[in-house]
């Protein structure tokens, strides 16, 4: 563990040594297998969602603490030929019979942890049905061919990585209550198995086979949704609503991108019900009226302002942002220049705001309560591009680290519906992210895709984190484009960010020693560990740099 950090804080005030740019095709990813799979699939002919789908099936077996086929995504395309760009929803929805007060417990919010593990928090997974949807739109493989390698990886075994291996380690008392989980990552003896230990998974292995001659199907019916159903809905201690037919007719959405302005580039990102694309665009949109290219991407000048446009995105996105399906989300209003102008006018550059309150965007229709609280998640990002300069930004997760400890058919279910509003009111008025039946779940995740002034592809970025994920992406943004940083400098800055409230700074690097500036600028300061996993492709005129976040364990690899 001291090695560990030692390891990282040398990363991160160092920086890595920057790779030769790749000439045709970069994917960068959570897990050197999973990028490898990638990158193999983009050899063979196939394109950035061939990759994608290649690169999740690995995920699902070598960074089941982060995402999975049990779980839900979000995937940001970009058509390299018509300059297109497409949103895939794949996001987990809550059961039909989920209501308001799914994690009401005597009329109050129950214990985060005690939502968490078991059936209740479990969505119905989106992530395989969505990837099945943009390959069939997008595709070029034929999708068996995308699961095969990780069907071998699975039947042959993977080492355990350090990360995973201190997850299991961390997560052990939890993991333990699942028998499919105790069985899989913990020893005879109930101890975590080790980093370097081969692991197979044979249950995953014949789950894959059943996705790779079915598809989505395999999920939707017979045996595995049989197998998920008796999980969630027979947990010995926090049982789920789910029935059959929420699993049968979970449909994928697709969508419109949220595109806006920032100096002579063109941000695109993901839209409702993901707050990530129209929070990461409000917080550029406000720090467009400063003059961040001039000041010290580590200063304490930088830091006020990006930690102040953060406290007004989350006051709107606590007020606003949910499912669209359920509620009117005003995205327009929202990333509207004006209203981005007037409420940059109340950012003071020597002083904190005391306590910034949603602003009235305009195309606003209702008016919610703002949503209280916010959590960490276990989530991942891939980022790829492909010899026909088409891009794919993949934001997926399990939501929290082994999502909810359950552990069906060799793959990890999710825990995505406590990413709902615990409280369904605030004060009488409804929280716009409360649970309802088949509603989606507000997310943070925000898979970023930057074209330049004339439409063309320039970066593809995102990030894990849980709500720090905005912050994540929005500081790479600024780090690409005002501060000319390379994605390896953008993935390794120390980070400065806010959910709204407090200053965070990133421990143990030079970000913390800004705690007396912004101090005293009136800020209350949090110095804190900081979870990122930033996976970034910039595309340049002497081919594709990658940046690989050193806080995790991914690689971006080309050639
Ligand atoms: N569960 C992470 C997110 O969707 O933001």
């Amino acid at each position: 563990m001291i090695l560990r950090r030692a390891i990282l804080v040398l990363l991160l005030l160092t920086g890595i040594a920057e790779a030769q740019p790749a000439r045709r095709h970069m994917v960068a990813a959570g897990h050197p297998l999973a990028a490898a799979a990638g990158l193999a699939v983009l050899r063979d002919g196939g394109n950035a969602v061939d990759a994608a789908v290649a690169v999740q099936m690995v995920l699902t077996l070598v960074e089941p603490q982060s995402s999975g086929i049990g779980g839900g995504a979000f995937l940001l395309h970009f058509a390299g030929g018509s300059g297109r760009l497409t949103a895939w929803d794949g996001r987990e929805t809550a059961p039909a019979a989920a209501g308001p007060d799914l994690f009401l417990r005597d009329g109050r919010p129950m214990p985060f942890m005690q939502a968490v593990v078991g059936g209740r928090a479990v969505g119905v997974p989106g992530t395989v049905a969505m990837l099945e949807a943009a390959h069939r739109e997008h595709g070029r493989l034929p999708w068996a061919r995308l699961v095969e390698p990780a069907i071998g990886l699975a039947e042959e075994g993977f080492p355990i990585s350090e990360r995973l291996a201190r997850d299991i380690a961390s997560d052990m008392a939890r993991l333990r209550l699942d028998p499919g989980a105790a069985a899989y990552f913990l020893d005879a003896q109930g101890l975590p198995l080790p980093a370097g230990y081969r692991l197979r998974n044979p249950a995953l292995a014949e789950t894959l086979r059943a996705i790779a001659s079915q598809g989505a199907l395999a999920l939707a019916q017979g045996p595995v949704a049989e197998a998920i159903l008796a999980a969630v809905t027979g947990h010995p201690a926090n049982p789920g609503v789910m029935a059959a037919t929420d699993l049968s007719t979970y449909a994928p959405r697709r969508r419109e991108a949220v595109c806006t302005g920032y100096r002579r580039f063109r941000i695109c990102g993901f839209p409702p019900a993901s707050s990530g694309g129209v929070a990461v665009a409000q917080i550029l949109g406000l720090l467009g009226h400063f003059d961040l290219p001039r000041m010290d991407p580590r200063g304490a000048d930088a830091a006020h302002l990006v930690a102040e446009a953060g406290r007004l995105a989350f006051a709107d996105r606590a007020a606003y942002l949910a499912d669209p399906d359920f509620v009117s989300v005003p995205v327009r209003g929202l990333v509207d220049p004006g209203y981005l102008t007037a409420r940059a006018q109340l950012i003071d550059r020597d002083r904190a705001a005391a306590s910034p309150r949603a602003g009235n965007p305009p195309w606003r229709e209702a008016r919610y309560a703002p949503q209280l609280q916010d959590f960490e998640a276990g989530t991942s990002h891939v980022s790829i591009v492909d010899g026909d300069g088409n891009a794919v930004a993949m934001t997926t997760t399990i939501e929290a680290l082994f999502g909810a400890r359950v552990m069906v058919r060799g793959f990890m279910l999710n825990n995505e519906l406590t990413d709902f509003s615990f409280a369904p009111e605030q004060n009488g008025r409804p929280v716009a992210n409360r649970v309802e039946g088949g509603k989606r779940p507000r997310s943070s995740m925000s898979p970023t895709i930057v074209l330049d002034g004339e439409g063309k592809l320039y970066a593809v970025t995102g990030s894990p984190g849980g709500a720090r994920i905005i912050g994540y992406v929005a500081q790479s943004l600024v780090a690409l484009l005002d501060w000319g940083l390379s994605p390896q400098e953008a993935a390794s800055l120390p980070h400065v960010g806010t959910l709204g409230g407090a200053v965070e700074l990133e421990a143990d690097t030079p970000a913390a020693g800004l705690a007396p500036a912004l101090r005293a600028r009136g800020h209350e300061v949090q110095i804190r560990e900081m979870n990122s996993g930033l996976q970034i492709i910039r595309v340049t005129p002497d081919g594709l740099l990658g940046g690989a976040d050193p806080r995790r364990e991914g690689v971006a690899i080309g050639e």
